[in-house]
C-alpha cells in the first residue's frame, strides 16, 4: 500500500475503491509484494542448492497457496486438510513436506498414503514408522536443537529444552537404533526455529548444531531449516538481514559438504517472510469515545479477525488512510468483542474520525488464517490484487456459515426439572 498524494493505493486502485466494492472489514493482498519477498529470499540464498517450501499455515488461503505453486515454491504443511489443499491446487505430492506435531500415527500414514514427504517430531511416532515401513519409506526427522531465540514472546519461540517439537540431539543414539534395527532410512533433517528469528549469530549456532546432527546420518538428501524469518512491523524494528543469513549459512554448509563428503540440497519454510507484508486489515472505524481516560475509536473488526496484538502483544502499524494529514492525537483503537480487545493502545495518529478507514499493517501472515467467529461476528471477506486488479479470494461467511454444523436439539421440559 502506498500513498499517493492524499490518498492510499495497493498497485494504482484506490484503498477506498476496494473497500467500498467489497465492505469491511476486509483482509487485501497484494501479489506484488509476495512475488518481491519470494525474489528477495531467492536472492539471499543464491549459489546454494535450496528449496523454498511455503510454510501455508500464515495464510492458506487457496488463491495464495496456488500462487505459490505458480511462482515455483513447494509447501510446509502440518495438518491433512493442508495436504489436500496444496494437491488440490496443483502441487505434486513430492513438492508437499509434512510437519505435524503432537498427532496419532493414523494422520502419517494417510500422509504416507498422499504420497508427500514426512517429517517426524517424536521417538513414538518415529518407532511405529520404523516399524511399519522399514527401509520403503524415507522419513526426515525433526530435532530440537535446543538454542533459545531471543524474540519478544516466549509464545513462538521453539528451539529451547522446554519446547514441545522435534527429537531432541540427546535422543540420536535411539533414533540411529531404529535405523540399525528396522533399516529406517533418514533422508532429510529437519529444524524450525522460533517464529521471530532476529539474532543471526543464534541461529548460526543452531545451524552448526544441526549440521553437527546430519553428520551422524549417512543417507541424508536434505536439510531443512524451517521457517521463522521476522519482518519489519515498524521502522526501528530490529530484523535480521537475510542477505547475512544467506552468507553465514552458505559458509556453515561448505564447511559441513567438506566433512560429509556429499552434497545436500537446504530446504527453508518461510511464511511470514513471504506473505506478512502482502497482507492489510481494513477496518472501518464505527465509533469514537471518550471514557474521560482514554480516546478510543471503536472498529468493526476485532481480535476475532487479527488476534496477534492481544495474542502476543505484537505491534502492527495502523494508518487512519481516510485522514493521513490529521492533527495527531493519541487513541486507543479497539475492536468490537466483548473483552478487551485492543489493537494498539495510546498510539498516536493523525485524527481519527467515525467513518474513516483504517489499515492494519502486516496482516497477511497469521491474520486471517487466526480469524475466529468469536462473538459470533462474521470472518471478513479477502481479497488478491494481482495484475492491477481487485479479486475476490474469499467470500464473508454469512449468518448461515455461522450456524450450518449445528444442530438443534428438542428439549422435554418436564424431564429436565
Ligand atoms: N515451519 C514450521 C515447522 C513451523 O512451525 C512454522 C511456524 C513455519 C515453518 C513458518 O514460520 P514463519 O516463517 O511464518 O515464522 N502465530 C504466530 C506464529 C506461529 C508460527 C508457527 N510455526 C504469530 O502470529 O506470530
Amino acid at each position: 500500500m502506498k500513498r499517493v498524494d492524499n490518498h492510499f493505493e495497493i498497485q494504482g486502485i484506490k484503498v477506498d475503491k476496494i473497500c467500498q466494492e467489497f465492505g469491511t472489514p476486509l483482509y487485501v493482498y497484494d501479489a506484488d509484494t509476495i512475488v518481491g519477498q519470494l525474489s528477495k529470499f531467492r536472492k539471499a540464498f543464491e549459489g546454494v542448492d535450496f528449496k523454498v517450501k511455503y510454510a501455508c499455515k500464515a495464510l492458506t488461503n487457496l488463491s495464495i497457496v496456488k500462487l505459490m505453486k505458480t511462482l515455483g515454491t513447494g509447501l510446509d504443511t502440518v495438518s491433512i486438510p493442508e495436504v489436500k489443499m496444496g494437491l488440490s491446487v496443483g502441487f505434486e505430492p513430492e513438492e508437499i513436506i509434512f510437519t505435524p506435531n503432537a498427532v496419532d500415527f493414523s494422520e502419517i500414514e494417510e500422509a504416507v498414503e498422499l504420497g508427500v514427504h514426512i517429517n517426524i517430531e517424536n521417538m513414538s511416532n518415529l518407532e511405529r514408522f520404523a516399524k511399519k515401513y522399514g527401509n520403503t519409506k524415507p522419513c526426515c526427522v525433526r530435532m530440537n536443537p535446543f538454542i533459545m531465540a531471543e524474540s519478544n514472546s516466549e509464545k513462538v519461540e521453539w528451539w529451547h529444552k522446554q519446547s514441545k517439537f522435534g527429537i531432541s540431539i540427546k535422543q540420536i543414539d535411539d533414533v540411529k537404533e531404529l535405523v540399525k534395527e528396522y533399516g529406517l532410512v533418514i533422508n532429510g533433517i529437519h529444524i524450525h526455529s522460533s517464529s521471530v528469528i532476529m539474532n543471526p549469530e543464534i541461529f548460526i549456532k543452531g545451524v552448526q548444531n544441526v549440521f553437527e546432527v546430519a553428520e551422524r546420518f549417512e543417507n541424508l538428501d536434505y536439510i531443512d531449516f524451517g521457517g521463522g524469518i521476522k519482518v519489519l512491523h515498524k521502522e526501528d524494528d530490529e530484523i535480521i538481514n537475510i542477505f547475512d543469513l544467506g552468507k553465514g549459512l552458505k559458509e556453515e554448509l561448505a564447511k559441513f559438504e567438506e566433512r560429509y563428503g556429499k552434497k545436500v540440497q537446504l530446504w527453508f519454510e518461510p511464511g511470514r517472510f513471504l506473505v506478512s507484508d502482502s497482507g492489510t486489515l481494513f477496518t472501518e472505524v464505527k465509533i469514537r469515545k471518550n471514557n474521560g481516560h482514554r480516546e478510543f475509536a471503536g472498529t468493526d473488526s476485532g481480535f476475532n479477525q487479527l488476534i496477534r496484538p492481544m495474542m502476543y502483544d505484537a505491534y502492527h502499524e495502523i494508518v487512519n488512510t481516510s485522514n493521513p494529514d490529521g492533527e495527531e492525537q493519541m487513541y486507543t483503537i479497539v475492536g468490537n468483542i466483548c473483552e478487551i480487545d485492543n489493537f494498539a493502545v495510546d498510539r498516536n495518529m493523525p485524527e481519527i474520525r467515525e467513518g474513516d478507514i483504517l489499515a492494519i499493517k502486516n496482516a497477511g501472515a497469521y491474520g486471517y488464517s487466526m480469524a475466529s467467529n468469536y462473538n459470533s461476528r462474521m470472518r471478513p471477506a479477502e481479497v488478491m490484487i494481482v495484475n492491477g486488479e481487485a479479486k475476490l479470494v474469499r467470500k464473508r461467511d454469512t449468518y448461515e456459515d455461522l450456524v450450518k454444523n449445528q444442530i438443534v436439539i428438542d428439549f422435554d421440559k418436564e424431564s429436565l426439572d
